[in-house]
């Protein structure tokens, strides 16, 4: 493919199954392993020499541009395309006419994780002679995916959550497109949920004979929209961490891989990696377990954490308890009081869920 690759980064959409999070900030600036999910994918990008990149978003915009800015940071150049409402992954491609143009493009969804990255796919396209290529993984439950059916090395249909899939290979969230597919994303009708999908544009491809391509991926991939696949996401990317200290530890016991960021203090406590304590996070008399993201400002004491996701300036204090595979919002409180009688005292946003084991 000649000229030059842009990158179309989805970042808006609805959130709802991370709700309550998601009622407040952007599924794609939930941290994993203490980095927002999105920057893992504008890195993907870069690292696969694609830098200049449309981001769509959505009500979060400010949030998002916030945290991404220009993009320099991230050794990108960022432009913001805003998308008024989440009318489907092809909806959002037709927003980014404008940005993209005649360029061909890789559009990448702004909550998932890759561990391989997109170098390769990105090879394949600018190699071959293809008019898009579609990531494809093979999955247990392709029931539940956009399903791909291959005649040799071409796709020749696309089925969104098929009962009967004629394949296990499932649609990952990156695929590369030239300009024809805003033809074709013209050309659909919104889906019986109401958006416009993009398997529908792929496969109107399809239809007018163009060449769709798979490219089959084997490293694991995520989609963060769940809260397990986030703590799975955290989990698979604390199991690769490089163990650091650049903060305080005080009379504890620091075991397996941990990173401790700077600022943060682990003081009578017992911290067993993979494990990450954000900057200026405090965990005092606490046990912090296995693949625990601990953010900046959090403060862990008198309680014990394990494979959870705890969010900037959270709390989680004297609760008998483990705290197990959980995700705790920016700024949220988990305490015992000493009161009598006992009871539980809640203060719980809307779409909150509590589960007392
Ligand atoms: P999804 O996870 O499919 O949709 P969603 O964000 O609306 O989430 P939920 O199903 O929980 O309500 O979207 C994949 C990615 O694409 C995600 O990063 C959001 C983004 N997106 C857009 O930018 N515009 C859209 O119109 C849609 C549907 C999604």
């Amino acid at each position: 493919m000649p000229g030059t690759l842009k990158g179309l980064v989805l970042s808006g959409g609805a959130g709802t199954r991370l709700r309550p999070i998601t009622h407040t900030s952007a599924k794609q600036l939930v941290p994993v392993a203490n980095k927002p999910v999105l920057f893992y994918g504008l890195e993907a990008l870069r690292d696969a020499g694609v830098t200049d990149i449309g981001i769509v978003v959505g009500d979060t915009h400010e949030e998002i541009e916030a945290a991404v800015g220009d993009g320099s940071e991230l050794g990108i150049r960022a432009t913001y395309i805003r998308q008024e409402d989440p009318l489907g992954l092809a909806h959002a491609v037709l927003t980014a006419e404008g940005f993209l143009q005649d360029s061909s493009f890789v559009m990448y969804l702004g909550d998932n994780l890759l561990r391989d990255g997109i170098t390769a796919l990105v090879d394949q396209f600018r190699t071959g002679g293809s008019d898009a290529l579609i990531q494809l993984q093979r999955v247990p439950d392709p029931e539940s995916y956009g399903v791909a059916e291959l005649d040799g090395d071409r796709v020749i249909r696309l089925v969104e959550k098929p009962k009967e899939p004629a394949s296990d290979l499932a649609l990952v969230g990156v695929y590369m497109f030239t300009p024809a597919i805003f033809e074709s994303a013209k050309a659909i009708r919104p889906s019986e949920r109401g958006e416009l999908e993009i398997t529908d544009a792929i496969q109107h491809l399809i239809d007018r004979g163009l060449r769709v391509e798979p490219h089959v991926v084997t490293g694991w991939w995520k989609d963060t929209g769940r809260l397990d696949d986030m703590l799975e996401a955290n989990r698979l990317v604390l199991d690769v961490i490089q163990p650091r200290n650049d903060g305080e530890v005080e009379n504890s016991v620091i075991e397996g891989r941990v990173v401790i960021e700077r600022g943060a203090r682990i003081i009578d406590s017992s911290v067993r990696g993979p494990a990450i304590i954000g900057a200026g996070a405090l965990v005092e008399n606490a046990y912090v377990g296995p693949y625990s993201a601990i953010s900046s400002g959090v403060v862990v004491r008198r309680a014990e954490v394990e494979h959870s996701i705890l969010l900037a300036n959270s709390r989680v204090e004297n609760v008998d308890a483990r705290v197990e595979s959980s995700l705790v919002g920016r700024g949220a409180t988990i305490r015992r009081g000493d009161q009598k009688p006992r009871a539980y005292r809640f203060m719980v946003g809307d779409s909150s869920e509590i589960n007392l084991l």
